[in-house]
């Protein structure tokens, strides 16, 4: 088996490819056949099909079965074949076959197969060998730079690769990785950065644009958008589209994005930005990608404290659930503005970053501000917001009882006094968040704890993934290791990359979508640290 075998099953992983929207699919039965839609954002595949019921027949009228599915090829029995001539352009391939399918007005069409013919995209002259040829090449240069992990992990890697690789779009003038072709079909904020964190070990520079496409639509209040898609950005609460005022209103009240009336409010996501850029830095050292990032940073990091703190007492809160990047968190059920315990985490360690790419830069005196920022964020959180047992999350101003995996997140900054970092790992290793498959977005014993639904008590790989971090810079390398251990067993055994896992089954949530790229990313990088 070549290292770039994979199989498709044409249901959680459609056939598609690089930069292209096209997917197919397979329907429920073999006689419903194929479908071919197009990955749009905020549209469902059921506005965007081209065609539906795509079957093929061989000369004497037997239908003829897909026998195989890889990124390569569909191939059905007879030597038909469906392949990506170009992102644009696919075709099928075949002799003295019959294919047929429907039009969306219902209409039918038949092919006699003679060659190499255009299924979808714009009409043109293939060449069936040069084609699979050219897709052969494609995906074995891809796999080549895959991370090496080891071997019971290699089948679930090789889908997470593939998976990065499909997610690619043309967005903004730019290759952007979008976090699932269904369903998430722009660039998310922080999304874009943890796809980084893989990327970089394959292809650096692929890694680099995901981080430049968001700094290019820095505001110039100097806050990161939201979402860049091929029709905008998402950057406040006048952009969100229709569908989200729903669902906000349906599961966040009283918070201001379910109000559209009211004044727009600033939609971001968690500044994390100087932490995937060093990351990427790291494994490839790039000075004046530095360079060009780091006044950008610098306002970004700036935007927190001059627009994003309304009882101006040091320390940030999220104007909006999307910009905590937890939509449904039990946070906001208390009130439209919250402070999670992350939120502050998250900007000492960017203070820290900021101070490694300025002291790279040259700049040694700027680099021992940054970290006398980073020390005194740090002191301002533990001398407001730590109780004595636990950090406290705020929301529109006043604490709330709901106890979520965030209030682990200060062990991120790695500045804790040490009977705080120890608490924190005692808690997190308590039947509160430990069991088989931690870590529960919300404490298995909270009343808000539900296993279904999205940050109400799924895992999530970007939450355990900075735990882990956070735990091995806090002193607690055999945690951390536990953690990731405990991460990569559950994703190689359920069998996909899902958007979030039931923490108590390890099977994937319904309503989770699949080929998700934070989870590809992210296990690809756990994968490649457990060793
Ligand atoms: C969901 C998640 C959010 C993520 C987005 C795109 O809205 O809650 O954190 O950025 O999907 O994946």
């Amino acid at each position: 088996m070549s290292a770039s075998h994979l199989e498709l099953d044409l249901v959680e992983r459609p056939f598609t490819d690089r930069g292209t929207r096209l997917l197919v699919t397979a329907g429920p039965g073999p006689a419903d056949g194929l479908r071919v839609a197009r990955a749009e954002y905020e549209t469902p595949l059921a506005e965007t099909t081209d065609l539906t019921g795509l079957l093929v027949h061989g000369a004497d009228g037997r239908p003829l079965p897909v026998v195989s599915a890889t990124p390569v090829e569909v191939a059905f029995a007879g030597g038909v074949s469906l392949l990506f001539a170009d992102p644009a352009t696919l075709v099928i391939t075949g002799h003295g076959a019959r294919a047929s399918w429907r039009l969306p007005d219902g209409t039918g069409r038949t092919l006699a197969l003679d060659g190499c013919h255009v299924l979808a995209g714009p009409p043109g002259e293939w060449s069936a060998p040069a084609v699979r040829a050219a897709s052969e090449a494609r995906w074995a240069d891809w796999f080549a730079r895959m991370p090496a992990v080891r071997p019971d992990l290699a089948e679930r890697a090789r889908m997470a690769w593939w998976t990065l690789a499909v997610n690619l779009l043309p967005i903004a003038g730019r290759e952007g990785l979008v976090p699932s072709k269904y369903g998430y079909v722009g660039v998310w904020n922080w999304d874009a950065l943890f796809h980084a964190v893989a990327l970089r070990h394959g292809d650096p520079a692929l890694a680099r644009d995901q981080i430049l496409l968001f700094l290019d639509h820095q505001l110039p209040d100097g806050r990161l958008p939201d979402v860049v898609h091929e029709h905008g950005v998402l950057a406040d609460t006048t952009d969100l589209p229709r569908a989200d005022h729903a669902r906000l209103a349906q599961h966040v009240g009283t918070a201001n994005g379910a109000r559209p009336e009211r004044a727009p409010v600033p939609v971001t996501k968690p500044p994390l930005a100087a932490w995937a850029v060093w990351k990427v830095h790291e494994t490839d050292p790039d000075v004046p990608f530095l360079a060009a990032v780091y006044p950008r940073l610098v306002r970004a990091h700036a935007w927190w404290f001059a627009a994003s703190d309304p009882d101006g007492d040091g320390l940030p809160e999220y104007l909006h659930p999307y910009s905590s990047g937890l939509d449904d968190s039990p946070v906001w059920d208390y009130g439209p503005r919250a402070e999670p315990p992350d939120l502050n985490s998250y900007l000492v360690l960017e203070a820290d970053r900021l101070a490694d790419i300025a002291g790279a830069l040259g700049r040694p005196a700027e680099a021992a501000r940054w970290r006398e920022r980073a020390a005194a964020h740090a002191r301002l959180l533990v001398a407001r917001r730590w109780d004595g047992t636990r950090f406290t999350t705020l929301a529109a101003g006043a604490p709330v009882p709901v106890r979520t995996a965030l209030d682990l997140m200060p062990l991120f900054t790695g500045r804790l006094p040490a009977g705080v970092a120890a608490a924190l790992e005692r808690t997190l290793r308590s039947p509160a968040y430990w069991g088989e498959r931690p870590v529960p977005t919300v404490a298995f014993d909270d009343p808000a704890f539900d296993p279904e639904a999205m940050w109400r008590g799924p895992v999530w790989l970007n939450v355990n993934y900075l735990l882990a971090e956070g735990l091995q810079r806090s002193g607690f390398p055999d945690t951390a290791a536990e953690l990731r251990e405990r991460t990569v067993a559950m994703v190689r055994d359920a069998g996909g990359l899902y958007e979030y896992w039931n923490p108590l089954t390890g099977a994937r949530a319904p309503r989770a979508t699949s080929g998700f790229g934070w989870s590809a990313a992210l296990f690809l990088d756990l994968a490649r640290m457990v060793g």
